[in-house]
């Protein structure tokens, strides 16, 4: 079995959304929620798929539009059992250079509901590395799981976050061929600190790139994780499952 902990499966991405979910029918599908306008069709999905979950949360594009009513809705969907976790969330100051405080302040106040509703948390950060680092090292609670999603900083705060049992989301770019940093990472860390994830339906992995990436090419990802470490696909996929099911605590 493998798991996508991480990918966007919105109808208006997929022509053929119900094969791309089909072609995962033995393996788990988490999808990730980025806009309030999304929640709906997030919940219908877990509702009518055994094998999909999902994570709920205001991406930090949305700092500046987010109503009281969106939170509220997010706060919401944190009561519904499938939901496992709160994100993406965090900051972005590749983009939203100019909003920071307000992004900090959506970062926070989601944090603390992951403390609330004791949920995991996936973040999204770009450009950020210093000030998602210490408004987690404040907020959150020692509890409450984290997972860093695309993993894109180096391999000191790698270091850092995951000696604080923070997972590391793996995804397409660690196939680029000329990606070095995230491949350090993979060689030098444990693999009970990775989890793979597509991020569909962007960055497909090398050599599907450039097409519309799928939560099915995560296998380009275990297997590019299973060249870098020296060791078995078979390996890979059954300790990053183990590591997805213990961080967002789904039972199988
Ligand atoms: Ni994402």
């Amino acid at each position: 079995m493998m798991i996508d902990s991480h990918c966007h499966l919105l109808k208006e991405d997929y022509e053929n959304k119900e094969e791309v979910i089909k072609k995962m029918k033995d393996n788990i599908i988490i999808v990730s929620g980025a806009s309030p306008k999304d929640i709906d069709e997030i919940i219908e999905l877990i509702n009518n798929y055994k094998n999909i979950y999902a994570t709920i949360g205001i991406h930090p594009e949305f700092a500046s539009t987010y109503t009281e009513e969106d939170l509220l809705k997010v706060e919401k969907s944190l009561t519904h059992p499938k939901v496992v976790g709160i994100g993406e969330i965090g900051l972005d100051y590749h983009y939203g250079k100019e909003n920071k405080e307000k992004q900090k302040e959506l970062f926070i106040k989601q944090i603390n509901l992951a403390n609330t509703y004791n949920k995991t948390i996936v973040i999204h950060s770009r450009d950020a590395k210093e000030d998602t680092y210490n408004i987690i090292e404040k907020y959150k609670a020692k509890n409450i799981n984290c997972n860093m999603h695309c993993y894109s900083y180096d391999l000191e705060m790698a270091k850092k976050i995951t000696s604080q049992g923070i997972t590391l989301g793996i995804g397409g770019i660690l196939t680029f061929k000329n990606e070095k940093n995230l491949k350090e990472i993979v060689r030098t860390l444990d693999l009970s600190n990775f989890l793979l994830e597509t991020d569909s339906p962007y960055l497909s992995p090398e050599p599907l790139r450039g097409k519309q990436n799928e939560p099915y090419n995560i296998i380009y990802v275990a297997k590019k994780i299973a060249e870098l470490k020296d060791i078995t696909l078979e390996k890979v996929l059954e300790e990053t499952t183990k590591n997805t099911l213990r961080q967002f605590v789904i039972k199988r």
